[in-house]
């Protein structure tokens, strides 16, 4: 695969680079995305059903058994070229940050330490009624052993606050990096959607990797429209295998 020269040159010289990534990078490893119009978890399921914590109150049980299956199913699935060439980026670039909305744990598997869950992580649970601290969990049951209550994914639902934390690293490395790709993601949930355009404000390249166009598509720096794992390792190859690029 070719990439032009002006990118080669700009990301060998940066020294910070984010990555924001979405449902599209842990669709090789077969887990489905949101809104693909075919085969989209959203195509299927109704999200005010689910992905609500109104949804979760009226029927908990309905909520938990849809987790626990796409928690199976993130657990059953490995990760792909596409988080590694993530991982392999934070082995070599100076500075890195991988901002994630994936909930599914794939990064972390595929060695990604340098790193934040904007939506949390489907792997965690939380009580629902008391937000009781530590996790002194029935997870086969579903309940709170602190105070009976039920128990709910670890991830954030609609209509819900992002981490603080979490939000800030990815807004303040969003705002100080050279370079900021999105990838797998199609731009359109909030705030995530916004940290290009933070990026760009402050002078840094932005690259798209995504199988369909998005909102960012135009206006990007460079986008190329295509399966993140199998540009996200060419890139990483020539980039830094065999160009060269500033090192750690
Ligand atoms: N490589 C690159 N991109 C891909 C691939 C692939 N192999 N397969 C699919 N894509 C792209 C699709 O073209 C789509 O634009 O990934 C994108 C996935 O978009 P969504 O399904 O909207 O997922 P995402 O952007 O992560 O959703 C954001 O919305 O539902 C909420 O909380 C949920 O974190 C999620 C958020």
């Amino acid at each position: 695969m070719n990439f032009p020269e002006s990118l080669i040159e700009q990301l060998r010289r940066a020294r910070r680079i984010v990555a924001l990534t979405g449902a599209g990078i842990s669709a090789e490893s077969g887990l489905a995305t949101f809104r693909d119009t075919q085969s989209g978890l959203w195509s299927k399921f109704r999200p005010e059903e689910l992905a609500t914590a109104e949804a979760f109150q009226r029927d908990p049980k309905f909520v938990q058994d849809w987790y626990a299956w796409r928690r199976q199913n993130a657990l059953k699935a490995k990760p792909n070229a596409g988080h590694r060439a993530i991982a392999d980026i934070e082995e070599r670039a100076p500075e890195f940050l991988l901002v994630t909305q994936n909930v599914d744990g794939l990064h972390q598997r595929a060695g990604s330490k340098e790193m934040v869950e904007l939506h949390g992580n489907i792997h965690r649970f939380r009580c629902f009624e008391n937000d009781c601290a530590g996790d002194n969990f029935d997870i086969e049951n579903g309940r709170c052993r602190s105070c009976g209550g039920h128990l709910r994914p670890g991830v954030v639902w609609f209509g819900e606050m992002l981490p603080v934390h979490a939000l800030e690293s990815a807004t303040n490395a969003a705002e100080q990096c050279d370079a900021f790709f999105s990838i797998g993601t199609s731009s359109l949930v909030y705030p995530a959607a916004d940290l290009w355009r933070r990026a760009k404000d402050n002078g840094a390249l932005v690259i798209e990797i995504n199988k369909d166009p998005t909102p960012l598509t135009p206006l990007a720096d460079y986008s190329f429209l295509g399966r993140a794992g199998e540009i996200l390792p060419a890139l990483v190859q020539h980039i830094w295998i065999h160009g060269g690029g500033v090192g750690k």
